[in-house]
């Protein structure tokens, strides 16, 4: 076996005790800036922060903190404008910044650092950017409420059929099954919100684990960053990445309750059922079927779920079994917080765009509704107010005459009151009026039921919350 060469000489940043720089291998495993160059703009304001408190508190002279703040926005323009010499033998995001700034700003630069860790810095960056995440996600999920509101209003006494089982079951309005989507993303918002309020603390300051022996403001800091207050208790500032997991966790459950939308519009699009139509926006061809109009977007939303899950499962296995208090473990983190977020987004952006496009074909939900004998349960429910029937009498009773229909190769409203009547003598002629899809849905006032004015008022409530 022949030594593999070094890669360069020691480490710039933390070599002093090193003779030789790291293994070319072991920098590719142990560099992160590949990816947490996206943590620039979080970085640099935290340093800013520090820079300003050091100097109020002492510890670093205004003219030093001047220099640092003013070189941090240059080290930010140069990143912006991608002008920024990212290097990889400086392993992570902190401390390519901070050499460049001190290559711009010089000594100065060097004392940035002081009653600061990396294990503080990461913490604060990673808590920025989630937190900004976690207010997209709100934002995100507003706008898709709002789209599923629209077409709730609209279709608010459109007949459609329920299911269960995926078996028609009971009809009922397109609106109320509209608001269903929207009280389940109003839940994901209520998530995403507190989160966010719960991560509102402020790690920075921890410094590597224990505090710092300088005399900081620590609520100077926080104040300054937008946080509540500053984290309680050092060890666990540095070694907490609930705020990550719990991000992921509202993630998936957002994720999952798109990927049930996603899968109704792909069955609700297919020839077979055609209660929708989705725009050409959202739909693709097929390069040999002409007649083809796939919903690729819909699909794709019905499987982001696994990425989105997969990164929460990544982070739990990363975290499980940590001792206090940092471990380069936790480095691993980042990838899959972005890559959940980024899918999470563009789920969200294509699920809003894909709602506010699609028409519903009214006629189609209609006769659907009309089918499988969906009235069955107003039938069996005229039998108990008008001829007060036992429920499960008139459930047996209401059985029969299914049956009876179904042999015949009719609906229900078809069969003759003298069909009705060898089931029970005493059903009247003004059951019919009951088993009229329009007559169910708008018998269903009870609070939170399928009626149209239910619906109306809803929608009017959702309205007044979103604003
Ligand atoms: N790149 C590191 C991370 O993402 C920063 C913290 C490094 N701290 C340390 N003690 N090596 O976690």
């Amino acid at each position: 076996m022949t030594e593999r060469p070094d890669t360069n000489s020691a480490n710039q940043m933390w070599g002093g005790r090193f003779a030789s720089g790291p293994d070319a291998i072991m920098q590719a495993i142990n560099a992160s800036i590949g990816f947490d160059q996206r943590l620039y703009a979080q970085d640099i304001a935290g340093s800013r922060a520090h820079a300003a408190m050091l100097a109020a508190t002492g510890i670093l002279t205004n003219k030093d903190a001047e220099a640092i703040g003013e070189g941090l926005l240059t080290v930010l323009s140069e990143i912006e404008t991608g002008k920024f010499p990212f290097r990889v033998e400086l392993e992570d995001i902190h401390l390519n910044i901070e050499s460049r700034l001190t290559e711009i700003v010089g000594e100065a630069g060097k004392r940035l650092h002081t009653a600061r860790s990396r294990n503080d810095q990461v913490a604060v960056d990673f808590r920025l950017w989630v937190r900004d995440q976690c207010e997209a996600a709100i934002t995100g999920l507003e706008a898709l409420m709002q789209a599923f509101l629209a077409q709730a209003e609209a279709g608010a006494d459109w007949v459609m059929p329920g299911f269960t089982h995926l078996q028609t079951a009971q009809p009922v309005t397109w609106g109320h099954h509209m608001l269903a989507y929207v009280e389940m993303f109003a839940r994901d918002r209520g998530r995403f919100q507190d989160a966010r309020r719960r991560m509102n603390e402020c790690p920075l300051g921890a410094a590597a684990l224990a505090g710092t022996s300088f005399p900081i403001d620590r609520h100077m800091t926080a104040r300054a960053l937008g946080f509540d207050r500053p984290t309680a208790n050092s060890l666990d500032s540095v070694s907490d990445r609930d705020f990550a997991l719990e991000f992921l966790a509202a993630s998936s459950i957002t994720a999952m309750h798109l990927s049930r939308f996603a899968e109704e519009l792909v069955i609700w699009s297919s020839a077979q059922f055609r209660f929708v139509r989705l725009s050409d926006r959202w739909t693709t061809g097929s390069s040999i079927m002409p007649q083809k109009k796939n919903p690729d977007a819909a699909e794709l939303l019905r499987a982001k779920l696994g990425r989105i899950l997969g990164a929460t499962v990544a982070l739990f296995t990363i975290m499980k079994g940590l001792a206090l208090t940092y471990s380069k473990d936790m480095q691993e983190d980042k990838e899959q917080v972005f890559d959940a977020a980024d899918t999470l987004m563009l789920g969200l952006a294509a699920m809003t765009g894909m709602v506010g496009d699609m028409t519903a074909n009214r006629d189609a939900l209609k006769a659907a509704a009309a089918s499988g004998f969906s009235t069955a349960t107003d039938l069996a429910d005229w039998l108990v107010r008008e001829l007060g029937l036992p429920f499960r009498e008139a459930h047996h009773a209401t059985g029969t005459l299914v049956a009876m229909a179904e042999g015949k190769g009719v609906d229900l409203p078809d069969l003759s009151l003298g069909d009705m009547q060898c089931v029970h003598p005493g059903i009247r002629q003004d059951v019919f009026a009951v088993l009229g899809v329009e007559n169910s849905v708008n018998s269903r006032t009870s609070y939170g039921g399928t009626a149209p004015d239910q619906v109306r008022a809803q929608v009017a409530r959702w309205r007044s919350v979103l604003g």
